[in-house]
């Protein structure tokens, strides 16, 4: 029996300003599996990010994720479906400042309806696990590796099948992101979950089961030759 992949994306279409930014993207990956998107600035990778999480429509194509077509889905619908299946760590990692990490984390399993004990328990047990001081200290006095971490937690926390990451070691030192890429590269094995990161930091693609490049709006395979008749 084959298993759904968790995400499938097939001759996925979407320009700015009339410009084809993603010209026919095609990706699948398999729970349990990482992927990596590299390519020069302003080729579309966070686009291609955005398409998945659903936050931007694209023009034509699909994008599955867990088996379901976001292109096809109310935003109600879409909202709900993020929030149940992915999970994402933004660059800058997007926390409140003021907020403790384990209330940053905790907050978003709360919004996703998990009870006040269940949320910070969670929280609690993934900061622990990822050596993250959870208390007493305002996110905004930790270090940029314990921030990012901290994001990596709040992605985690709604045990989403799919875990997405934009340039997720881009603004931390060479010890912090080695400790950071080799975190996430393990959560396919450790959680099951699909893994599609986006950087520039060729170290950290070189960890990824898959590796890809986004050029001229064609997502290419390492090893692969470009075949722009065959999507
Ligand atoms: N909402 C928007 N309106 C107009 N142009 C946009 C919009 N979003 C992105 N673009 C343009 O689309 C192109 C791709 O942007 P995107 O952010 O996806 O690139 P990227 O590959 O992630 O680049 P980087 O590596 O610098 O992060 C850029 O030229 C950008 O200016
Ligand atoms: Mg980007």
């Amino acid at each position: 029996m084959q298993l759904t992949p968790v995400l499938e994306v097939r001759a996925l279409r979407y320009s700015v300003a009339g410009r084809p930014l993603l010209d026919g993207v095609n990706l699948t990956l398999p729970a349990g599996r990482s992927a990596a998107v590299t390519g020069p600035s302003g080729t579309g990778k966070s686009t291609l990010l955005n398409c998945v999480l659903g936050l931007i429509r694209c023009e034509s194509g699909e994008v599955r994720v867990s088996g379901a077509d976001l292109t096809r889905m109310n935003p109600r619908r879409l909202a709900r479906h993020r929030r149940d299946t992915v999970g994402m760590v933004f660059q800058f990692g997007e926390l409140l400042p003021e907020l403790t990490p384990v209330e940053n984390v905790a907050l978003a399993a709360l919004l996703a309806g998990a009870k006040r004990s269940e949320a910070f328990g969670r929280a609690q047990r993934l900061l622990t696990d990822l050596g993250v001081p959870a208390e007493d200290t305002p996110t905004a006095e930790l270090s940029g590796g314990e921030r990012q971490r901290a994001a990596v937690a709040r992605a985690l926390v709604n045990r989403p099948t799919l875990l997405l990451a934009d340039e997720p070691t881009g603004s931390l030192d060479g010890q912090n992101r080695e400790a950071v890429a080799d975190l996430l590269f393990s959560l396919p094995e450790r959680w099951g979950c699909a893994l599609l990161v986006v950087t520039h930091d060729e170290s950290v693609a070189a960890r990824a089961d898959l590796r890809f490049s986004l050029h001229d709006g064609l997502l290419v395979e390492h090893g692969e030759p470009v075949l722009r008749g065959a999507r």
